[in-house]
């Protein structure tokens, strides 16, 4: 932070301050860019996707008459999560996928990440715990040996700038909502709010998934605790 300041020719945290309240909008999301953490890669916490593919998906298949399924990943960051959830859709329903209309929606605070997953190009390291097959289906290898998503893949997924702090407008409610290491960053007050929206906006039958490390306050909310950071709305 200490080098914004100094880059932008100020003296102090203060006349940064100052300069944001002047209501410059390049500026509060170049704020928002360098406060928030953004760490993530692809397959984290791998067993909210195996609870997917095990338990969600031919639940769905059997029962969803419509075969329309809508998936927010909320703080999505630069779209690791969100590409990993249109491969294991994909790997699931295979040829069947035609039938279906699958809706990704994914949705950051900070626009710079947001970029960075509307490109698709990543590191070696970022998807090294995808399964093998899914490295060499879903991706083409660039000319300085990184990987980029398919546009098949990408073409599922919708990335917009959305601030969890506002009011959620759902035309059509999620089947899983997945928040994954985004509110751990909250205090209690505000994450069991944003906790409710995501409840108002969850088809009944529906999922949250929250990260391994994080817990919503037991009695707090209407969502049934099924596994660990897996919630269901009854
Ligand atoms: C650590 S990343 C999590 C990425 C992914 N969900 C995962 O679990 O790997 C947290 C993301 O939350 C986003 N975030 C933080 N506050 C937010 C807010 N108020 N509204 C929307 N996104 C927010 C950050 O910009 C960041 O990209």
């Amino acid at each position: 932070m200490s080098n914004l300041i100094e880059k932008k020719g100020m003296s102090s945290f203060s006349e940064y301050l100052d300069s944001i309240k002047r209501n410059n909008k390049d500026e509060i999301t170049m704020l928002i860019n360098k406060l928030t953490t953004n760490y993530t890669y692809f397959y984290r916490e791998e067993n909210h996707f195996k609870y997917l593919r095990d338990v969600i998906l031919p639940h769905e298949e059997k029962n969803n008459k419509t075969k329309v399924l809508n998936i927010w990943s909320a703080g999505c960051s630069s779209g690791e999560e969100p590409y990993t959830l249109a491969m294991v859709l994909d790997d699931y329903f295979k040829f069947m996928k035609d039938k279906w209309k699958i809706q990704i929606y994914a949705t950051d605070i900070s626009e710079n990440v947001l970029s960075k997953a509307r490109d698709g190009i990543y590191s070696v390291e970022s998807i090294k715990n995808l399964p093998e097959s899914y490295k060499k289906r879903y991706f083409t290898k660039t000319k300085d040996g990184k990987y980029q998503v398919l546009p098949e893949i990408k073409k599922q997924i919708t990335f917009k700038v959305f601030n969890l702090m506002d009011p959620v407008v759902a035309r059509n409610k999620y089947d899983v909502i997945f928040c994954r290491n985004v509110m751990i960053y909250f205090n209690a007050e505000t994450k069991i709010n944003i906790v409710n929206k995501f409840y108002d906006a969850t088809k009944a039958g529906g999922y949250l998934m929250i990260g391994h490390a994080e817990t919503i306050q037991r009695g707090k909310s209407k969502y049934l605790y099924v596994n660990p950071a897996i919630y269901k709305k009854e």
